[in-house]
């Protein structure tokens, strides 16, 4: 029997530097960036891309055959967000090269500041896929998303009827202060699970397979910005690759989710709670408040190494929140937005004292230190 093929997703994004403040990627940005994956495409490294942005985060999908880490990939994505940031910096964008955090590359752009999620698969028959990437927020805020899809069978109506499903999944759940992760099984761990990941800035959904046969369903990027830097740099701006269909949860149940909105740490400062906002490509601008967070999600198929794409070439992307089901939740989100706004800098509009600490406000309280005097 021929064995399947085994394909790479990677989604590794980079905020280079944005127009006008942190909202947004502009044009001469994503054109470097679609140059440098055109020529890598040319040259057989990647067999397909997709470039886009989510805020002010420069992402770059590329789908290839070197698998995961693969240091050509990685150094490519590099190299392009090297480019990006000198482009940015001629053209005196705000927060220019941002996220690349340190000077030397070798082999492996983890760590560095750029965020990567990349999924290796053995290619099935059909294999429809969804990225998310959403901007100002963090990694936990896929946790309520993950869990929905791939535990609640409120949400995932295959986790009950689909016999390829109902034995449930695995969860990868790292502590990333501690740097440690644990392997949890639903449904019969699931409220050890929601245990730790109610917890988002600290426990993080990483990986998700399918139990009965280890199938790899879903990777998120895991990056802590401020960990890395040892200072506030803005937040982690996360992406997502899910695996849809045929014994995996249907696009549709990944996407029900954001019927509603849910609240996310990050939004003004990464200093707030916020309501994320699914938003279609044309709308991936953070603006009020430098937000509301928002979520892109695109749909395509993977096959032959590659994605499926018209005569041209041009790559199928189904740009997934560019639907009026989604009205609601945007609605909703502006509601609780113009909420929360409303209580200013007072909490739980602003993220506790223990969350605080990774942003700029203890550089303010340590100059008041000294004026307190003891009662
Ligand atoms: C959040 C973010 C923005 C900035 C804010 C202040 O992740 O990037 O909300 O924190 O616009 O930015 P600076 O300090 O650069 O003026
Ligand atoms: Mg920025
Ligand atoms: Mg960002």
């Amino acid at each position: 029997m021929e064995k399947p093929r085994k394909t790479t997703i990677s989604l590794i994004k980079c905020d280079v530097g944005s127009l006008a403040g942190h909202h947004v990627v502009p044009k001469p940005l994503l054109e470097v960036a679609e140059n440098a994956l055109r020529k890598a495409q040319a040259e057989g490294l990647i067999n397909s891309y997709y470039v886009f942005n989510a805020g002010d985060d420069l992402e770059l999908l590329m789908v290839h055959e070197k698998g995961e880490s693969n240091p050509q990939i990685h150094q490519l994505a590099w190299d392009t967000f090297q480019k990006a940031a000198q482009k940015a910096l001629s053209l005196k964008l705000y927060g220019a090269g941002q996220d690349l955090l340190k000077t030397a590359f070798s082999g492996n752009i983890r760590g560095l500041g750029p965020g990567v999620a990349e999924m290796e698969i053995e290619e099935r028959g059909s294999d429809p896929i969804v990225v998310f990437a959403a901007d100002k927020t963090s990694g936990g805020a896929f946790n309520f998303l993950l869990f929905s899809i791939f535990a609640d069978p409120m949400n995932t109506a295959g986790l009950v009827i689909d016999p390829n499903m109902i034995g449930g999944f695995k969860f990868e759940v790292l502590d990333v202060f501690e740097s440690k992760k644990v392997l949890l099984k639903c449904p019969e761990e699931m409220h050890e699970l929601l245990a730790l990941i109610g917890s988002p800035e600290r426990y993080v959904i990483s990986r998700v397979w399918r139990a009965r046969d280890n199938l790899i369903c879903a990777v998120s990027s895991i990056t802590r910005l401020s960990l890395i830097a040892g200072k506030y740099v803005g937040k982690d701006d996360p992406v997502l690759i899910v695996r849809a269909q045929h014994g995996l949860p249907a696009v549709g149940e990944i996407l029900v989710p954001f019927l509603h909105t849910y609240f996310v740490e990050g939004w003004m400062r990464g200093s707030h709670w916020a309501p994320i906002m699914p938003v279609s490509l044309k709308h991936s601008k953070c603006t009020v408040f430098d937000g509301p967070p928002r979520i892109v999600a695109l749909g395509f198929q993977v096959g032959n190494g590659k994605i499926a794409s018209d005569d041209e070439g041009k790559p199928l992307i189904s740009d997934l929140f560019d639907d009026p089901a989604f009205d609601l939740a945007r609605r909703e989100a502006l509601e609780y937005a113009s909420i929360l706004r409303r209580m200013g800098e007072f909490e739980p509009a602003r993220l506790s004292p223990e969350k605080m600490e990774y942003t700029t406000l203890p550089e303010v309280l340590r100059k008041l230190k000294d004026r307190f005097k003891p009662v």
